[in-house]
């Protein structure tokens, strides 16, 4: 016999439950379906930076409005979770920091101060002195470095937990090891959707599937979501009782996340592998490298584990967030290196779209039309992010 439920969400994952958790406060009856364990994809193998500051040169990108947007509400999400669930969250606002390793990493850090100054991000710039006195296991062969104060990290892994408790908590469905096969209509509208476990029945159906989001069946093909994987290699070293560092070290090539139980997390790569969700000698050799630079003496630490994620990446590298051109039909995927800072975020637009029929200003440039032939959205160049 089939289900029903007012509201599915197709995938587990920081985002999918995200949206069903703020969908599930408004009193929806939600079912989120996951095709594995929830949060094991992605969400788990991410670093847990919110760091839009880092992330981004420019203060005027869309994009970058969006993930600061989401950094506001990430301590207040993180309480409320807390307190909804009782779970423990590693929430680190130490901020981040950013040095350049070479003259030509200078004088790009040192044009981004100026702009990010203009523009009135949050930034301090550090001497070398300056920068060893804060963390004094960064290399002595570092030439400058920014100080982002209000970038943030936190722990993936417990928000994942923490998000489908209370999905649980508040009425919602999980159900782990279903995978959606293909959404069915009545008409042009949704109506449902197939899957390994039968057919669940609802008019609304968010589509949070990571990186696998264009390969659902039944979704016409002008409305399919362009987004394909894009693999981070990471590692964790065991670095001791005390953190070799307060603050999130980051590079454009690899950064270093303390975590507060004494792992020091190396990540990531940025690799165009297809579904080859794997480990190479090649991507450890060059974390390996990278962190060495920063910090030489991490060479004593012990490699605690390796492992690798899919990053879901539209064809303009941006998030695709909204109603799609099929009634009933909401995108929630794309977020590439930026799906735990987006998710509480994300649960926010999705639910005013589902619930309001609200496209909010900020969701406005990421909506799933600007792909479609005849979209009424922006049409933009790969900007491949
Ligand atoms: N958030 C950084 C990354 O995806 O590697």
């Amino acid at each position: 016999m089939a289900q029903r439920s007012d509201i599915v969400v197709i995938g587990g994952g920081i985002i999918g439950l995200a949206v069903a958790r703020r969908l599930c406060l408004s009193g929806s009856a939600v079912t989120v379906l996951e095709q594995h364990r929830t949060g094991r994809g992605a969400s788990w193998a991410a670093a847990g930076m919110l760091a839009p500051h880092c992330e981004f040169d420019e203060a005027d990108d869309p994009y970058f409005v969006l993930c600061r947007t989401g950094l506001e509400r990430y301590a207040g999400f993180i309480d409320a979770l807390r307190e909804e669930t009782g779970c423990s969250i590693d929430y680190n606002s130490t901020g981040m920091i950013y040095p350049a390793l070479s003259d030509r990493g200078q004088a790009r850090l040192e044009t981004r101060y100026d702009r990010h100054r203009r523009d009135g991000v949050p930034v301090e710039r550090l001497t070398v002195r300056e920068a060893r006195r804060l963390e004094p296991n960064l290399s002595n062969r570092i030439h400058m470095a920014l100080r982002y104060p209000a970038d943030h990290q936190v722990e993936n892994r417990d928000v994942v937990t923490a998000l489908a408790r209370s999905v649980r908590l508040h009425g919602g469905v999980v159900r782990e090891g279903v995978t959606a096969r293909k959404i069915v209509l009545d008409g042009l509208r949704v109506a449902g959707v197939d899957t390994t476990d039968g057919l669940w029945n609802a008019k609304t159906v968010v589509i949070a599937m990571g990186c696998r989001a264009r390969y659902l069946d039944g979704v016409s093909p002008a409305h399919r979501i362009p987004v394909r994987p894009v693999r981070g290699q990471i590692l964790a070293l065991r670095a001791g009782a005390v953190p070799p560092f307060r603050h999130t070290i980051f590079t454009s090539e690899v950064y270093l996340v303390p975590r507060s139980d004494g792992r020091l997390i190396v990540g990531a790569t940025v690799e165009e592998a297809g579904f080859r969700n794997e480990v190479t000698l090649g991507g450890v050799l060059r974390l390996f490298r990278g962190a060495l630079e920063l910090a030489p003496g991490l060479e004593s630490c012990p490699l605690e584990s390796t492992w690798s994620g899919l990053r879901p990446v539209a064809r303009d590298g941006w998030p695709v967030l909204g109603a799609t051109g099929t009634p009933g039909l909401f995108a929630a995927t794309g977020h590439g290196r930026n799906g735990i800072l987006l998710a509480p975020l994300t649960g926010d637009l999705i639910a005013e779209a589902i619930l309001h029929d609200k496209v909010p200003t900020v969701m406005r440039p990421f909506l799933p039309d600007r792909f479609y032939p005849a979209g009424t959205g922006e049409t933009k160049d790969d900007r491949n992010r």
